[in-house]
């Protein structure tokens, strides 16, 4: 088949006119963003994570019918066995960057409430990060109409999302910023496969559309993931600096400019493996000397009781961020998205 055929069948599978899809990022895809991405003919996303059912009802009608669109959560690990020692070692390491405080309480919401919110909400695609939804709910999900796309990092996670109903799945190199989508956070040999390795890989290997996502910031990444073998691209972090995302100043001026050796992979926020602007406080981290951060949900606890005390050592949010983050403009979305189509139709013509 070829890269114009693959990338055709997709787009009218899903009613894009771009085969680009919005990153899901939790905490970082408000309804403008999405309802962007969707007027310049690709899919908005939203990374429901922290919202409980009603924000997910309330987000759906903010962006409205703009067009197609991705609600996505992470699948929560099996609760391991708590580890007192781990996080006794990294909360006693913590001390070295000021006092704790007190944060506001902001209990999780419930997952199975939110797999329900989502459904209710009709998307065109829920799509899973960290695991794989069970049966039962991937029925509903078809049977309402809705896709499911999974995220894997490696081929074995794919071909568990694609044998489990996975519509499409969504492959993810190391390269990408936020969280990594390892279905097991605590194996990680092989983990840190490179997008140009990975989706033809997992593309040879599977029967469902792959959606390649990491590193992508410009019509060149477009171009050259859809000749890898992907038949649509997931961009988060080229997005990120554009006004409808809304993120902090601060977490913008640390995008401009970074290279790719500028950002690192880190569990120092939350304790799950992320991609992140190199900080003193994550540098920190990395010292011979620094304990392993302590496990999610732990570490999140403790960096928010540090932030919580104000503590100097410690940037206010999280600095997520891929390895073409140089790349990423201030330029409105819908803008960005229809150049980066302009400059891969170009190419792959
Ligand atoms: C700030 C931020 C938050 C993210 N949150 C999520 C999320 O909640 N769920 C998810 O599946 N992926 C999330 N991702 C990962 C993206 O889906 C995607 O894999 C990644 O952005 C692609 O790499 P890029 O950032 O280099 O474009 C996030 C990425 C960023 C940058």
């Amino acid at each position: 088949m070829t890269v114009r055929d693959r990338v055709g069948e997709f787009c009218a599978t899903y009613g894009l006119s771009v085969p680009i899809l919005q990153a899901p990022m939790a905490g970082s895809s408000p309804p403008a963003l999405a309802r962007a991405a969707a007027s310049a003919g690709a899919m908005g996303g939203r990374g429901v994570l922290r919202d409980p059912p009603e924000r997910i009802a309330q987000w759906m009608t903010e962006f409205g019918s703009a067009g197609p669109v991705q609600l996505n959560i992470w699948v929560p690990e099996e609760p391991g066995s708590p580890d007192d020692e781990r996080r006794a070692l990294a909360e006693a390491f913590l001390a070295r960057f000021g006092v704790p405080g007190t944060p506001p309480d902001r209990p999780r919401p419930d997952y199975r409430a939110q797999l329900e919110a989502m459904l209710a909400a009709r998307p065109t695609v829920v799509s899973s990060i960290m695991g794989i939804f069970d049966a039962g709910y991937v029925r509903r999900l078809h049977d309402a109409g809705i896709a499911w796309f999974a995220c894997a990092t490696t081929l074995p996670e794919a071909l568990a999302a694609q044998e489990a109903g996975a519509d499409a799945v969504v492959a993810q190199g190391t390269e990408a910023g936020g969280h990594r989508g390892c279905f097991d956070q605590d194996v990680t040999a092989g983990l840190d496969s490179t997008l140009f390795a990975l989706v033809p890989h997992i593309a040879d290997h599977l029967r469902v559309p792959v959606v390649a996502a990491g590193g992508i910031g410009d019509g060149r990444g477009v171009a050259a993931a859809l000749a890898l073998g992907a038949s649509a691209v997931q961009v988060g972090t080229a997005l990120l600096r554009t006004p409808e995302a809304g993120i902090s100043a601060n977490w913008s001026a640390a995008l401009a400019g970074a290279g790719p050796e500028a950002v690192t992979v880190t569990r120092a926020y939350t304790g799950r493996t992320a991609r992140a602007v190199s900080t003193a406080f994550l540098r920190e981290w990395q010292r011979p000397e620094a304990p392993r951060p302590a496990r999610f949900p732990d570490q999140l606890g403790l960096v928010g009781r540090w932030r919580a005390g104000n503590a100097p050592g410690i940037e206010a949010e999280n600095y997520f961020a891929g390895q073409s983050a140089a790349l990423a403009t201030t330029d409105p979305a819908a803008e960005v998205i229809t150049r980066m189509w302009r400059e891969a139709s170009m190419i792959l013509a």
